[in-house]
């Protein structure tokens, strides 16, 4: 196994971006290359994130973006605290789906919420921790909700709402070009996959 410092390593995107499939082949990457690798997902893989997680999908009782700020950021400090440092520290690579930048698009930007305070309110559910490197899975809206299914209550919010998740995401990428890189997963699953190897092999050379 490598002894290199931990990474954290998220990936962001619509719904029906495709993430899940992605990270799994980015595991397998980084563990053919030797590295210790830690797969979580937002919001959940703690029991008290669970709990939030059926809270913020499954009700089917509205909820202001406000009252979804506090729970998505509650379920995030749980899981820094408990998973992501722990691993981070021990060397791991923590490969995270979906992080502080899904709550400045969805409650933020989306959401109507102050960016602003959305960032601050994120640093202090993080302690300021930032990925080294996200992936941001692009997709058209029509074409991520149709692979999605519409089941939970974030993905039955109206398409508008969700055009302006995609054109948040976009934007953010636009703004953080160091840290981002954009892969559309529209085109064949062979490709997105060779753009991930590429990103990969780079950020881990
Ligand atoms: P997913 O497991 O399909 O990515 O579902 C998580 C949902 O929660 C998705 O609709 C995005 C939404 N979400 C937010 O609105 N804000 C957040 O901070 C996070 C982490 C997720």
């Amino acid at each position: 196994m490598k002894s290199k410092k931990g990474k954290l390593v998220t990936f962001e995107g619509p719904e029906g971006s495709g993430k899940t499939t992605q990270i799994r082949y980015a595991e397998k990457l980084l563990k053919k290359k030797g590295y210790k690798v830690l797969v979580l997902r937002e919001p959940g893989k703690t029991p008290t994130a669970d709990a939030i997680r059926k809270i913020l999908l499954h009700k089917n009782e509205p909820l202001s973006s406000e009252v979804e700020t506090f729970l998505f950021l509650a379920a995030r400090r749980d899981l820094v605290e408990k998973k992501i440092l722990p691993a981070l520290k021990a060397g791991k690579v923590v490969l995270c789906d979906r992080f502080q930048d899904s709550t400045w698009v969805y409650q933020g930007f989306a959401g109507k919420l102050s960016q602003k305070l959305i960032e601050t309110m994120g640093d202090f559910a993080t302690d300021g921790l930032t990925p080294n490197l996200t992936l941001l899975l692009d997709v058209p809206v029509s074409t991520g909700l149709k692979r999605a299914g519409g089941t939970d209550r974030m993905e039955r919010k109206p398409k508008a709402f969700h055009e302006k998740v995609r054109k948040g995401f976009l934007q953010l990428a636009k703004k953080n070009k160091k840290r981002f890189r954009v892969i559309s997963t529209t085109q064949s699953i062979e490709n997105v996959q060779e753009e991930i190897k590429k990103v990969i092999n780079y950020a881990f050379r």
